[in-house]
C-alpha cells in the first residue's frame, strides 16, 4: 500500500484519482467485514442515534419501539415523526422555515435492513414526508417521488393537505425578507451551525438489524425548487445490514458532493470504526471544499456491533445516543483546524 501510494505520487496522479485508486487497492481487505476481534464480543443492542438536541424526543419514541422488540425501520419512522409534528422544530416538517418565496418544501428518505429504500423530494403541504417515503418504498416500483407527483401519491394514500407555514416561521421569513434587502449578500441561504437542521436517525434493533431515516425542510431561504441531500440515498443516509449505517446533517450541497453516508459505510466495510469513518468523511469535505470553514456538516454512524461514531466540521453539533447502558446527549468532537493541518 505504501509503495503503491508513493508510486502514484511520483507519477503525479492527482489527489482525487489517487484516492479512488487508494479505495480500490483496499478492496481485497474490503471483502471481509471489518469487525475482527470485535466479532467475539456481544453486540450492544438496541441502539439509536439521532441528530441535534431536538432529536432527543425523537430518540425517546424510537427507543419505545426498539426496547419492546420492534423493528429498527418502525423505530426510525416513528421517531423522526416526533420532530416532523413539532411546530417548534423549525427545520423539519410542520413549522419548517420556508424558501425565499415563503413556501415550505420537505425532503425525506428511509432505508431498511434489506437495502430497500424510499424518498420524497420537494414535497409541499404534507406534514409527514417520512411516512410518504416509506410508502414509496413499499407500494411503488420507484425509490423517489418529487413535487406534485409526490403530493398526489400522498393524497392517494390518505394523507391530507395542510398549511405547514406556522405564524412563527412566516414572521421569521418576513423579517428575513426585510433585512435581506439591505444585506450585502441577500442571496445567501441560512446555514445552521448550532442546534438546528435535518433530523437523521439510525438504529440497530434487538434482532441485530439496521435501518435509518432522514427528514428536513432544508435550508432556510433556499431558492425555490432547491432539493438538498436529505432525500438522496447515499448522501444523507445509507444502511448496509452487513456493515453499518450512517446519516448526515448540515449543508446538503457539501454532503451530496461526497456522498457522505455511503462513504462512511464503505469506510467501515474497509475496517474503520464508526468514529474513524465519520472523521475521515468530514476530512473528505474539509480537504476538497475550500469554503468548508463557513458551513456545518455533521455525521453519525453505527456498526453491526452497536459501536457508534459522531463528527462534525464545526463546534456545536449535538446528537442523541441511546443504548441499554445510556441515554445521552453529546456534542461531537470536531477538529477542523487539525483536519486541515494534518491532511
Ligand atoms: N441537510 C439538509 C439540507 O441541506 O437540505
Amino acid at each position: 500500500m505504501t509503495s503503491r501510494r508513493s508510486f502514484l505520487k511520483r507519477i503525479g496522479i492527482g489527489f482525487p484519482a489517487f484516492s479512488l485508486l487508494g479505495l480500490a487497492s483496499f478492496s481485497s481487505k474490503a471483502q471481509e467485514p471489518h469487525f475482527g476481534s470485535d466479532n467475539q464480543k456481544a453486540a450492544i443492542k438496541p441502539v439509536v442515534l439521532s441528530t441535534w438536541k431536538f432529536g432527543f424526543a425523537a430518540n425517546e419514541k424510537a427507543w419505545e419501539v426498539l426496547n419492546s422488540g420492534g423493528r429498527a425501520l418502525d423505530a426510525v419512522e416513528q421517531g423522526v415523526q416526533v420532530s416532523e409534528n413539532d411546530p417548534k422544530v423549525t427545520s423539519v416538517g410542520l413549522g419548517g422555515l420556508p424558501d425565499r418565496e415563503g413556501k415550505v418544501s420537505l425532503d425525506a428518505c428511509i432505508m431498511d435492513e434489506k437495502g430497500n429504500c424510499g424518498a420524497v423530494a420537494y414535497l409541499q403541504g404534507i406534514k409527514n414526508p417520512i411516512r410518504v417515503a416509506r410508502l414509496v418504498m413499499e407500494k411503488t416500483p420507484h425509490i423517489m417521488l418529487a413535487g406534485k407527483g409526490a403530493q398526489n401519491f400522498a393524497l392517494s394514500q390518505g394523507f391530507s393537505l395542510e398549511n405547514l407555514l406556522t405564524e412563527e416561521s412566516k414572521a421569521r421569513w418576513e423579517k428575513w425578507k426585510l433585512e435581506s434587502n439591505s444585506d450585502s449578500n441577500p442571496d445567501k441561504p441560512e446555514i445552521n451551525v448550532e442546534d438546528h437542521d435535518t433530523i437523521g436517525m439510525i438504529a440497530l434493533d434487538k434482532n441485530g438489524d439496521l435501518s435509518g431515516a432522514c427528514t428536513t425542510s432544508g435550508l432556510a431561504w433556499k431558492m425555490h425548487g432547491r432539493v438538498g441531500d436529505s432525500p438522496i440515498i447515499g448522501a444523507a443516509l445509507y444502511v448496509d445490514n452487513e456493515v453499518g449505517a450512517a446519516t448526515a446533517t448540515g449543508k446538503g450541497e457539501a454532503v451530496m458532493k461526497s456522498l457522505g453516508s455511503f462513504l462512511i459505510v464503505e469506510f467501515m466495510r474497509q475496517g474503520m470504526s464508526p468514529q474513524e469513518a465519520c472523521e475521515k468523511a468530514i476530512r473528505r469535505i474539509t480537504e476538497r471544499q475550500p469554503d468548508a470553514k463557513e458551513f456545518q456538516v455533521g455525521y453519525l454512524a453505527i456498526n453491526k456491533q452497536g459501536e457508534t461514531g459522531a463528527y462534525s466540521i464545526q463546534k456545536g453539533f449535538t446528537y442523541n445516543a441511546f443504548d441499554p447502558n445510556r441515554k445521552e446527549q453529546n456534542t461531537s468532537g470536531h477538529r477542523f483546524e487539525t483536519a486541515i493541518r494534518t491532511y
